[in-house]
């Protein structure tokens, strides 16, 4: 019985060993700054966000691709941040709500969402401000249907998807629109 055990115990170690190994020293470049972390290859780009560098401004909803509100930029495209994997973006600029504003000022974005309050929980705004920033970047948007239909990929559980679209549309129309970031 006693072998049984430490056997079990040794196996433990392995694992643990392996797990180690497993490690990656991963570069990354967020907000203007750089990180080395060490991650296990399969850390999604939103753990490695969150759980490693405590940028909690995004969000996970679902884990799976289908909320939104995970949306960070990467060199100022959208992507959800929860489908891949960290070690796939080292190098790369990564943009997330924390690197919007500019010092004390507000990105106009930010400045829309709380002048039409454009939110209700909060929790999938980040997600929403920074897919608008990555739609304002893809050049696409002209028209109120266009935001709603370019902006679907991103839920509102509180349903505040109207002042969403008419803080976006403020940006645009009085051509707010800030540099790709
Ligand atoms: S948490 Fe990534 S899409 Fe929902
Ligand atoms: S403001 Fe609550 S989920 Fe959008």
């Amino acid at each position: 019985m006693k072998d049984i055990m430490n056997k079990e115990v040794d196996d433990r170690k392995e694992d643990a060993i392996v797990t180690e190994k497993q490690l990656l020293p991963v570069q990354l470049n967020v907000n203007g700054k750089q990180y080395i972390l060490h991650l296990e290859p399969w850390t999604s780009l939103l753990d490695a966000l969150r759980e490693h560098l405590g940028l909690t401004g995004t969000k996970k909803g679902c884990d799976h691709g289908q909320c939104g509100a995970c949306t960070i930029l990467i060199d100022g495209k959208r992507i959800n941040s929860c489908l891949t994997f960290a070690v796939m973006y080292q190098g790369v600029p990564i943009t997330t709500i924390e690197g919007l504003a500019q010092g004390d000022k507000l990105h106009p974005l930010q400045q829309a969402f709380i002048k039409h309050d454009a939110f209700q929980c909060g929790y999938c705004t980040p997600g929403q401000i920074c897919s608008a920033q990555g739609m304002l970047n893809e050049g696409h948007a002209y028209s109120r249907d266009d935001i709603h239909e370019l902006m679907s990929g991103n839920l509102c559980r509180c349903a505040a998807y109207n002042n969403i679209v008419k803080a976006i549309e403020e940006v645009i129309e009085t051509g707010q629109t800030p540099d790709a970031v």
